[in-house]
């Protein structure tokens, strides 16, 4: 964008957001033009007390404008407002507006941050060691992301450290859900002036373990509530992707996306191919699958998604060696959303960056082992730009 668009892009994204705060409600606004007006929802939504710790909504801003509102009630990514191409706000994360409404919804994870183990691990066991360790089946007969219990709907501890950086931070105790070890957790989530939201998770442990931390954030680039994302673009840099069992665990496979409806590698809707006759698209009703990445370095997006209606295109960056990318096939419009929408059918997508599914019993995965001395490390980046 040239710089006086930009200026002209950056003041009316400042008058309106000044204007969104002199209104009463703290709902979002619909626009004619089916983009969403964007507003953080009201923090008091977020206070609670939960198994004797408090919860609260955090606010980042950058110096351009952009915003996020993050919960510590599962760290969850609540808000994130980006310029659309008239440089209006548009809150691009789906999910709903109160602790009440996230806990109701708890079985979709919005927005939440997965631990000990993001996406599944088949029939719900894993031998390490030798020894075989025993997690609670939370879907089918498996174990999906976490376990009953997971990181999704603990309180973490929280530190605002300035404007743009707030640490999270949540101790795993030895055997929670299963998983050996006592596993200490910060992720810091960093609001950059490129309009980027980096998530950095560490971690470490006192026992062998394994571990995959993500988010799970559901986007909409059109604005939260604004309706069906099958034409949004996507492209993906993966030549291959795991398929999987019909209880969504990889096979072992590492199949070429060449002549499947899985091949993104050049852009294209996310409806384009959805309702194929594909058995692996049946598998997971949609979309719900892990895409091997070519590369997985900081430096090139891998994925590169853009909103039909707004023109805002998101840039995922990550040096995981996955990405899970599910199409919102079982949101099934029976929770709340902000703005008062319901979570339709396909309203939003995924793009959790991780490890592959079931990578502790399948050997030729990736290994996700940690040991007590090393350090878990890992970032993604979702960058926003408009178009
Ligand atoms: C993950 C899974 C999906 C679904 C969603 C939550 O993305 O892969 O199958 O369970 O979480 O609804």
């Amino acid at each position: 964008m040239k710089s006086t668009n930009f200026y002209v892009a950056m003041l009316a994204a400042g008058l309106l957001s000044f204007s969104a705060c002199n209104q009463s409600t703290k709902q979002s606004t619909k626009m004619t033009d089916s983009t969403t007006v964007g507003q953080l929802p009201a923090a008091s939504g977020f206070e609670k007390t939960i198994d004797g710790k408090t919860t609260k909504l955090y606010m980042l801003k950058n110096s351009k404008g952009v915003q996020a509102a993050i919960t510590n009630y599962g760290g969850r990514l609540v808000s994130l407002l980006v310029p659309d191409k008239k440089g209006t706000m548009v809150d691009v994360i789906a999910g709903p507006a109160s602790v009440d409404d996230y806990e109701s919804a708890k079985s979709n994870y919005y927005g939440a941050l997965i631990g000990r183990y993001g996406n599944r691990i088949g029939n719900a066991k894993f031998t390490l060691d030798g020894k075989e360790y025993k997690l609670p089946a939370n879907n089918g007969p498996n174990t999906l992301h976490g376990g009953k219990e997971g990181f999704d709907g603990k309180v973490w501890d929280a530190k605002q450290v300035d404007a743009t950086t707030l640490e999270l931070s949540y101790t795993s105790a030895d055997g929670e859900q299963g998983f050996p070890g006592t596993l200490k957790t910060t992720v810091t989530y960093k609001l950059t002036d490129d309009n980027a939201l980096e998530i950095h998770y560490s971690a470490t442990t006192d026992k062998n373990t394994v571990v995959n931390l993500t988010n799970h954030s559901y986007f909409n680039l059109n604005g939260c509530g604004s309706g069906s994302i099958l034409k949004h673009s996507l492209q993906l840099a993966a030549d291959n992707f795991t398929p999987v069992d019909k209880t969504l665990i990889p096979t072992g496979k590492i199949a070429p996306v060449q002549s499947t409806p899985f091949d993104f590698r050049k852009a294209t809707t996310i409806g384009a191919r959805i309702n194929e006759g594909d058995e692996q698209l049946k598998n997971g009703q949609g979309y719900d699958h892990n895409f091997v990445l070519n590369q997985h370095t900081l430096q090139t997006p891998i994925a590169t998604v853009l909103g039909d209606v707004s023109g805002i295109e998101m840039e995922v960056f990550t040096e995981e060696p996955g990405i899970q990318f599910y199409s919102g096939n079982f949101m099934k419009g029976e929770f709340k959303f902000k703005g008062d929408v319901k979570d339709d059918n396909r309203t939003a997508f995924a793009l959790e960056t991780q490890h592959f599914p079931d990578s502790p019993n399948k050997p030729s995965f990736p290994s996700t082992e940690l040991k007590p001395g090393q350090t878990y490390k890992t970032t993604t980046i979702y960058k926003f730009s408009a178009k």
